[in-house]
């Protein structure tokens, strides 16, 4: 399900903008973003699978002047095959044109990006000039066949040291895409750079850099945990959301809510709610 509810006005603020992209993500395409800018880093960004533009604004945020976003998607054009039909009909048909992601994106920039309305695998034609992206977001079809042509279509667009971001690697409803991803590392030179529960980073280029700048940020203070693996000889980052502490019950409202079916928790808690309404009892910490 999308972040938020699909609506039909004019989004006030980025987060009205339905779809899948949450704030830890948003905060590392910022900081890799803005890193590169700062470093003087130039280049061409790429999305492939924009839904309503909820990823696209932000990373129109970060283009400067002579850089061009490109965004790739199917829109309310049929899709290539029955399987990706079959995904386009159940996660976007209901909620996903071409004009309300240019009336979503326009809400929030004066131009609209460069915009290919059809399968990601046209980009395979060279359209997108080899070398020119410092970074590319691939979150369209989750099918493997698909996701391995992206990634390839990554590849070829990114300059030598560019950033790759690829949704859904881990997700239990995207074998394929975990597929293509591991695969491109174990066969196709990506390095892992940072895992986060949505996405994985990575490039073909300066892997240790790209670390370093990661590093420069204090992620713990900003309420998120750091860790560290290594998978075959590469450190890998991965940054998740602390959790935050388990609400603290007494000894008797955690007995009574293991010991009691659900049923009966369910009518006490509907009880003692109904008590606090009235004021006979004071609060509980809801479950
Ligand atoms: C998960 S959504 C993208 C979410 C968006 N990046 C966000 O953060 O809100 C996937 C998008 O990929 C598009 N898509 C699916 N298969 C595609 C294909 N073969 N070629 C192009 N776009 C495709 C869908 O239309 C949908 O808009």
């Amino acid at each position: 399900m999308p972040e938020t509810a699909p609506i039909s006005a004019v989004p006030l603020k980025r987060d009205d903008i339905p779809g899948w992209f949450f704030s830890l993500d948003r905060a590392a395409f910022g900081h890799l973003l803005s890193a590169q800018s700062a470093a003087g880093v130039t280049g061409d960004i790429l999305e492939l699978g924009s839904y309503l533009g909820r990823s696209a604004v932000l990373l129109g945020d970060h283009l400067r002047p002579g850089e061009r976003l490109t965004v790739c998607d199917l829109f309310d054009s049929e899709a290539g095959d029955e399987d990706n039909a079959a995904e386009m009909d159940m996660s976007y048909r209901k909620t996903l044109t071409r004009s309300a992601f240019e009336a979503n994106y326009l809400a929030f920039h004066r131009e609209l990006p460069e915009i290919v309305q059809a399968p990601t695998s046209v980009l395979a034609d060279g359209r997108i000039p080899a070398g020119s992206c410092r970074f590319v977001h691939v979150d369209a079809s989750h099918l493997y066949e698909h996701v391995a042509g992206d990634v390839s279509v990554a590849r070829a667009a990114l300059t030598e040291n560019g950033l790759v971001a690829l949704d859904d690697y881990r997700s239990e409803h995207t074998p394929g895409v975990s597929a293509a991803v591991w695969e491109a590392v174990f066969t196709g030179g990506l390095r892992p750079v940072l895992l986060t529960p949505m996405k994985f980073y990575g490039t073909w280029g300066d892997v240790a850099a790209a670390r370093r700048v990661l590093l420069e940020r204090d992620w713990q203070a900003e309420g998120y945990t750091v860790d560290e693996d290594t998978i075959a000889g590469v450190r890998v980052l991965r940054l998740n959301y602390r959790v935050k502490a388990p609400v603290q019950r007494s000894a008797s409202r955690r007995l009574a809510l293991e010991l009691l079916p659900p049923v009966a928790t369910k009518a006490t808690r509907r009880m003692l709610r109904t008590l606090r309404e009235r004021r006979a009892v004071p609060p509980v910490p809801s479950a």
